[in-house]
């Protein structure tokens, strides 16, 4: 697929008759296309008024500046505010800003050259309502205030069969969205990965969560309501006429016991420990 971005910076280039220089030319476009193109991302995406990367460093110990204050400092204006979690290319955080004006909306990723896509768009078109974090999700607690955001979306996340605790939808990130989800707040899920499905409708309802909708109703759900709000890898999977689970969740008051094992544990996990035998 070409890269659109610096390929007119190549265009200059004197047009080659012989079929090998002809190929070394459509390898050097495509190849210094996309190198040049990710570089001037990495530089774009800290010129994006609409764009924070916080210092990791700084969040060591202390919250972002921004931390509780993502309405009244950075939209300068009160709404409920959404979050989601490993936007990637930032297609659902748009396309969710342009269809609900009157909330706020964040897009996280840890990808620069993929957020750059959703931060470029936002900022072109002028969305106030839509700002992008880049950073890696498991700061997430130093970025946003106990009961600040509304809701929370999780959007076809990786899978990490061989490193589960690392998933966006684990126990470990269950606990941190519980904290900084209100009261009426929601957590959504979709993916299109039926192991993983399995496993979220079977622990979530361990680590404080509520589903809101029943398994057969999570099945039954091909597309979000909004056609136009699809994710990049959403249109990939509906293409394929791929199962879509949309689960939805709302905290629990009061404690919550630690998961126990038997549910913990993945059936990816236990078949990679065998792999490592
Ligand atoms: C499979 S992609 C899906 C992207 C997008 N939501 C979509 O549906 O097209 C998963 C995204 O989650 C991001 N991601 C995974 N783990 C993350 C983490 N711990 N912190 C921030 N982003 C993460 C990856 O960088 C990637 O862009």
């Amino acid at each position: 697929m070409w890269d659109t971005q610096g390929v007119g910076r190549l265009n200059g280039l004197p047009t080659l008759k012989t079929e090998g220089a002809r190929l070394l030319q459509i390898f050097l476009k495509k190849y210094l296309s996309v190198k040049i193109s990710k570089l001037e991302r990495y530089k774009q995406i800290g010129e994006f008024p609409n764009l924070v990367e916080p210092f990791v460093r700084d969040l060591q110990n202390t919250p972002a500046n921004l931390c509780g204050k993502w309405n009244s400092s950075f939209f300068k204006r009160d709404a409920e505010l959404v979050l989601e979690m490993g936007c990637g290319w930032g297609d659902f955080s748009v396309g969710m800003a342009r269809n609900f004006p009157e909330r706020n909306f964040l897009g996280l990723d840890v990808k620069g050259a993929r957020i750059w896509r959703g931060a470029k768009t936002s900022f072109e078109e002028g969305l106030k309502n839509l700002g992008f974090l880049r950073i890696e999700g498991e700061f997430v607690e130093r970025l946003f205030a106990p009961g600040e955001l509304s809701e929370i979306w999780i959007t076809f996340p990786t899978p990490y069969l061989r490193k589960p605790e690392k998933m966006l939808v684990s126990p470990t990130f269950l606990s941190r969205y519980r904290r900084l989800l209100s009261k009426n707040g929601v957590l959504h899920l979709k993916t299109d990965v039926e192991l993983l499905g399995n496993y979220v409708f079977n622990i979530w309802p361990h680590c404080g969560f509520e589903l809101l909708n029943s398994k057969s109703e999570y099945l039954e759900t091909f597309q979000h309501p909004i056609p136009e709000v699809h994710t990049n890898f959403e249109a990939r999977a509906v293409g394929l006429q791929k199962r879509i689970w949309h689960i939805k969740a709302a905290p629990t008051s009061g404690n919550v016991a630690s998961v126990p094992d038997e549910v913990a544990r993945c059936p990816w996990k236990k078949s990679n420990t065998n792999s490592n035998k």
